[in-house]
Formats: structure tokens, C-alpha cells, sequence
């Protein structure tokens, strides 16, 4: 057996309409997988089609937002459709907010947490008998070096996230006997839209490039490999994780 691909493995990757979703779908097909990929914007679903030609009978996409209520429903029914089970949950999907304690509301909260915790709490759960029927599986949460620390104007969004690690730790322990692997991706900053005003602007960029040992910003791709990576039979024992993919930002001293 290749420990180190993923064919025949079926997997439903949130998100996937551009930056790092995009890539993550772009790494799994190229590993052999098949792959049903969301997001709200049916042009990004599109242009992900129209970018794997080659693996036109593997990719398979559906329109809708993972935080009304019965649309995580329908990606999964989806999904036992048109790849016949489900082998690896991506829940990739997120938003993040920028703003001071005093100036954020608990309705930008909610919000917040609807996609970025609940979402991928309400998915794992309604995956896990597809996964549990599985003999490879596993689940990778997109979390973020943000649920690690303290970084500014980010309070609602690293505690989504800090919040979405402990799901991936107690999950990784209440699912260990079913077969389900569960671990989480905690991405630095990466060249994405969800970052581009922050990386564009100089005085950022330097401090960001300052506080990177490998004095770069990550690639989507970066963070896909990882992904990859954890859902190959490869990974097979490692469970409950939290990986950071930071080009060493959180073992930097001064
Ligand atoms: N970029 C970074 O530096 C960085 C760092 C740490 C962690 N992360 C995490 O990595 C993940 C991906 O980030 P990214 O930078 O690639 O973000 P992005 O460029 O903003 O892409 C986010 C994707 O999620 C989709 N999405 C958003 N809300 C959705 C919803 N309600 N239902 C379905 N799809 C939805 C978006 O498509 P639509 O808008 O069309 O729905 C898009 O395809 C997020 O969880 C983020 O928190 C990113």
C-alpha cells in the first residue's frame, strides 16, 4: 500500500471557491482523491472547475452557505450522491473580524461563530456516519495561528478559533474508536483575499515578514500540503492535533 496519496479517497472540502479552499482542492485531486467543494459564490465554483479540466469526473461542486439552516444538510446528501461516501470533511469555510473589544458586538460574534465553530460542528456531526463507515477517516479543521495568541483587533476571531481547536482535540478523543481521525491546520499569514489589505499594507507586511523565521508569507499551497498531508494514510496515527503551518512564528523569541 502507498501510504503517501489519497485515491479513492472522497472528500468534501468547505470554502473552496479561492484562496486557500482552492488550493486544498487543487492538492487533494492532484493526490487522487474526488472532491465536492462549496462556497456561496457559483463564479469561484466555476473558475475551480474550468482550473482541473483533467479531473473533470472527480470535482464536484455545490452553491450555498454553510450557516443557513439545512444547507450543511444538503452538502452532505450531496455528497453520498455524487461521490458515494465520505472519506475526508474539510471544514475550511471561515471569516474573520478586525476589530477592538469595545467596538465588537455580540451579533458580530454570533456571526462569526456560526461559520467558524458551528459550521464545522454541525458537519463533522452530520458526516460522521458516512465517516465511521469509512476505513480512512478523518476530519481537518481549518483553525488559525490567531487561537494561540493575542494578536490585535482579533479577540472574536481567535476565540472562534481557539474554540474550533478544542473541538478538534475532544472530537479526536470521542472519535478515535469510530476510525475518525480528527486534527486542525493553524495557518500564519497567507496569500489569500481574506488577507490581502493587511499584506498590502508596508508597515504590516514588515512587521509580519520581522516576526517569520522564514522570512516569507505563506502560499495557499503552503497550507494545503499540510492538509493533504494529514488525510493520507500516512498520517494514520496522528490524531488530535493542532498543526501549525507559520513558517515558524510561534517558536520565534526576540
Ligand atoms: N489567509 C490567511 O492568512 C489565514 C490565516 C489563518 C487561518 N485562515 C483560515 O483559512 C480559511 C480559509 O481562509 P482564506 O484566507 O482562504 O479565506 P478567503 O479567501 O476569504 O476564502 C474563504 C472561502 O470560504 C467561503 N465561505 C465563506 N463563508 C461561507 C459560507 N457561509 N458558506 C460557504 N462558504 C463560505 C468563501 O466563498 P464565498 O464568499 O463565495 O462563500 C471562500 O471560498 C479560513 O477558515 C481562515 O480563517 C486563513
Amino acid at each position: 500500500m502507498n501510504h503517501w496519496n489519497l485515491q479513492g479517497h472522497r472528500a468534501i472540502v468547505t470554502g473552496a471557491g479561492r484562496g486557500i479552499g482552492a488550493a486544498i482542492v487543487a492538492e487533494l485531486l492532484h493526490h487522487g482523491a474526488s472532491v465536492l467543494g462549496t462556497a456561496r459564490t457559483a463564479a469561484d465554483l466555476e473558475q475551480l472547475r474550468a482550473s482541473h479540466p483533467q479531473a473533470a469526473d472527480r470535482l464536484f461542486t455545490l452553491q450555498g452557505d454553510i450557516t443557513q439552516p439545512g444547507e450543511d444538510a444538503r452538502l452532505i446528501d450531496h455528497a453520498v450522491t455524487s461521490l458515494g461516501g465520505i472519506d475526508l470533511l474539510v471544514n475550511n469555510a471561515g471569516a474573520t473580524f478586525r476589530a477592538p473589544a469595545m467596538e465588537s458586538t455580540t451579533a458580530d460574534f454570533q456571526k462569526l461563530i456560526d461559520l467558524n465553530l458551528f459550521a464545522a460542528f454541525n458537519l463533522s456531526r452530520l458526516a460522521h456516519p458516512q465517516l465511521r463507515a469509512s476505513s480512512h477517516a478523518s476530519i481537518v479543521n481549518m483553525s488559525s495561528i490567531t487561537s494561540q495568541g493575542a494578536l490585535p483587533n482579533r479577540l472574536l476571531y481567535g476565540t472562534s478559533k481557539a474554540a474550533l481547536d478544542h473541538l478538534t482535540r475532544a472530537l479526536a478523543a470521542e472519535w478515535g474508536p469510530d476510525g475518525i481521525r480528527v486534527n486542525a491546520v493553524l495557518p500564519w499569514f497567507t496569500k489569500t483575499p481574506m488577507t490581502s489589505t493587511v499584506l498590502d499594507d508596508p508597515v504590516w507586511s514588515k512587521r509580519i515578514l520581522h516576526a517569520t523565521p522564514l522570512g516569507r508569507v505563506a502560499d495557499p499551497e503552503d497550507i494545503a500540503r499540510a492538509v493533504a498531508f494529514l488525510a493520507m494514510p500516512a498520517a494514520g496515527y496522528i490524531t488530535g492535533q493542532l498543526l501549525a503551518v507559520d513558517g515558524g512564528f510561534l517558536t520565534k523569541g526576540l
